[in-house]
């Protein structure tokens, strides 16, 4: 007679008190403090509706400029009919691609439910069912957000060459330095997605097949690895570009043309 294997729990759940002794609450406390004060900043500058525009630097917060109304129109799709800051029609994008991102869900998971909030503590709550049921189940919408978050990219590098342009002619200023750097960080962070990683290598059977997505997904594997450090860098960046071209456009600083 063959010996029935013990069945293993659906979930790891961790039941006892927390056997860490280190200052394991440190990490997603400051979490919950950086994704809070982002997310608190950006709404705010989002709603201002003003000081988003410092010629020629376009707040990437705003970019592309879909209405009429615009401070600097990237691409008139809505008339002057719309009154609110135009950044409330682009936001959502980027802000979806953040959201439901691996490395962010991780992160906020244990920031602000605590499930679990580190490696050996117990969640906060008593059941856990992962991203299997509603809402978290809409996680799975990333790839979406992956793919729109690519034309927002072409915009991005498109104003960080308009940055170039100045009144008087070509020229470079801080402020180009400053949306050059956060294209950059943009482009690194959609690089190191994980579904960008997918869908340049996923669903073969073999490599040998496809060299040329193999290659492709190698050079994206070695970015990937380091997708959490970019994820935190481009955040802090398209915060920092935002709040440099708003310092510039309310006049509280003065861009320091290099020629
Ligand atoms: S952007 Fe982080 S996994 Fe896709």
């Amino acid at each position: 007679m063959s010996a029935v294997a013990p069945q293993a729990p659906a979930t790891a759940m961790v039941q006892r008190r927390p056997q860490r002794l280190d200052a394991w609450w440190v990490k997603p406390v400051i979490t919950a403090a950086v994704l809070g004060a982002f997310v608190v900043y950006a709404t705010w500058a989002g709603l201002q509706n003003a000081n988003y525009y410092a010629a020629p630097y376009l707040s990437p917060f705003y970019s592309p400029c879909l209405s009429a109304n615009c401070a600097h129109v990237s691409v008139p799709l809505l008339g002057d009919w719309w009154k609110w800051s135009p950044a409330i029609l682009i936001l959502w994008a980027p802000g979806g691609f953040r959201l439901t991102c691996y490395y962010y869900r991780k992160a906020y998971y244990r920031a602000f439910v605590w499930a679990p909030p580190a490696c050996a503590v117990p969640d906060a709550r008593a059941k856990y069912f992962g991203e299997s049921r509603f809402p978290l189940i809409l996680q799975n919408i990333h790839r979406y957000f992956f793919y729109l978050s690519i034309p927002v990219l072409v915009f991005l590098w498109w104003d960080a060459l308009l940055a170039f342009r100045f009144r008087d002619g070509i020229g470079l200023g801080v402020g180009t330095l400053v949306l050059l750097a956060n294209a950059s960080l943009l482009t690194l962070y959609t690089l190191s997605c994980h579904a960008c990683r997918h869908v340049c290598g996923g669903g073969l059977d073999r490599f040998s097949k496809a060299p040329t997505r193999y290659r492709l997904w190698k050079r994206l594997t070695v970015l990937n690895e380091w997708h959490a450090q970019i994820a935190w860098f481009s955040l802090f960046g398209v915060a920092l570009t935002d709040l440099y071209v708003r310092l510039v456009a309310t006049g509280t600083l003065r861009d320091l043309r290099l020629f």
